[in-house]
Formats: structure tokens, sequence, C-alpha cells
């Protein structure tokens, strides 16, 4: 039988959790490398300590709605850089495409997916929208520290990888084609594409361009890559 809808969202969320503690430790090993303050730090050592038992938790998630108990496939990480000069685009460009963007849109999109939830989607979810803000905020706490401590070339760099950071975003949400749900899929917290897409725009439009905009960082590149109003 082919894996159920249910199945397959819990499934590739373990995958996604994973992904996250992967790439949370690679920044972790990155900003001790690149002499970041003991508090950036030891927030990031949490993180990925949240994303490791976001991953379980979907894990039981997903047996719990009968899925089954398979090895799910996360997506290998880069070697990492060894000259600051090299090491610190590698930071900037993680720090603003995971933490600013990637975690500040799961906070609101969590929320949603938790909105009609119950039972053991509840549970995971409950849980995963604590964490999400914590992490969230160590993107912004330490794109702050790199401005503070390397100035307007950071900046620069930033707002170089604007547009393709959001058409990514746009090329990933884009996949999801499933509208219709019944009430069970609501549930165990799944949402129609239409609402992931409307989430994702609306948060990069009001929340993270204008804090980019507050950072003194251009983003024309951004408002280009993305001209629709949320719906
Ligand atoms: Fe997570
Ligand atoms: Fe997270």
């Amino acid at each position: 039988m082919p894996p159920s809808l249910i199945h397959r969202v819990w499934a590739s969320q373990v995958a996604a959790e994973y992904t996250s503690a992967g790439i949370t430790a690679g920044l972790l090993h990155q900003l001790i490398l690149i002499g970041a303050p003991d508090p950036l730090v030891r927030v990031a050592h949490r993180v990925v300590t949240d994303e490791l038992d976001h991953a379980l938790l979907c894990h039981e998630t997903l047996l719990a709605y009968g899925g089954a108990d398979q090895p799910v496939e996360v997506v290998p990480l880069l070697p990492t850089a060894t000259e600051l000069g090299q090491l610190l685009p590698e930071v900037v460009a993680t720090v603003v495409r995971t933490f600013c963007f990637g975690e500040t849109i799961a906070v609101p999109l969590f929320a949603a997916m938790r909105k009609d939830a119950s039972g053991p989607a509840l549970k995971a979810l409950d849980r995963i929208v604590l964490d999400e803000a914590v992490h969230s905020k160590l993107g912004w706490d330490a794109l702050d520290w790199l401005l503070d401590g390397f100035g307007d070339p950071i900046g620069t760099l930033v707002a170089a990888h604007l547009a393709e950071i959001i058409e990514g975003f746009e090329a990933i949400y884009g996949r999801r084609t499933i509208e219709a749900l019944d009430a069970g899929d609501r549930a165990a917290g799944l949402l129609p594409a239409s609402q992931y897409r409307q989430v994702l725009r609306a948060t990069v439009q009001r929340t993270i361009l204008p804090r980019l905009a507050s950072r003194g960082i251009s983003t024309d590149a951004a408002l280009a890559a993305m001209p629709l109003p949320p719906a």
C-alpha cells in the first residue's frame, strides 16, 4: 500500500528535523572557529539538541499514525572551510538562509499547523512551536554580531544572497500541490499548499525584509524576487 498523505508529511518532517540538526551542528562548529561569543555558541548547541528532539518527536508521530519505520534521507553537508575569509561567507549564508529566513518562517508555519491539530500531531507541534522562536532569534542575534564585528561587507553579502534565498523557498513551497484536506488531515497537522505559500510570503514581506532593512541591508533584490503581495 502506498504511504498516505499524513505518512508522507510526517516522514518528510523527520528528514527536515535531522537536516536542521546537521546544518546547526555545522554552524556551531563554524561559530567556534570564527570566535563567536559564548552565548551565541551555547544557543547554537541548544538548537542542535532541540532539532534532534524534534526529529524523534516527529518520528513518534509518524508511527502513531501508522507510518512505516524506515530510514529517512538527510541532505549531506558541504565540508567546512578553515580560512576566516572562506568561513565568514559560509556562516553568513547559513545564518541568513536557515535561521533569519527558515526558522523565522517556521514560527508562523508550525503555529498554523498546530491550530487545528490534535492527538499525536498536537503533542509534537506543541514542543516545536515553543522552540522555533528561540531558533529564529539565534539567526538575528548572529547576524547582529556579524554586522557589528565585520562591518559593511556582511550587509553587502547578505543583500547579494536575498534573491537566491527567496527563489529557493518559493521553489520548495511551490512543489506543494495538495489543497483538499479533510478534518483528519488537519487534525494530523497538515496544511493546504496555498497556506504554505501565504505564510512564506507574508512572513518574508512583513517580518524578514523589514528586519533586514532596519539593519541597513538593501532589500531591493529581495522585493524584485517576490513581487506578489500575500494572498
Ligand atoms: Fe525543528
Ligand atoms: Fe528549528
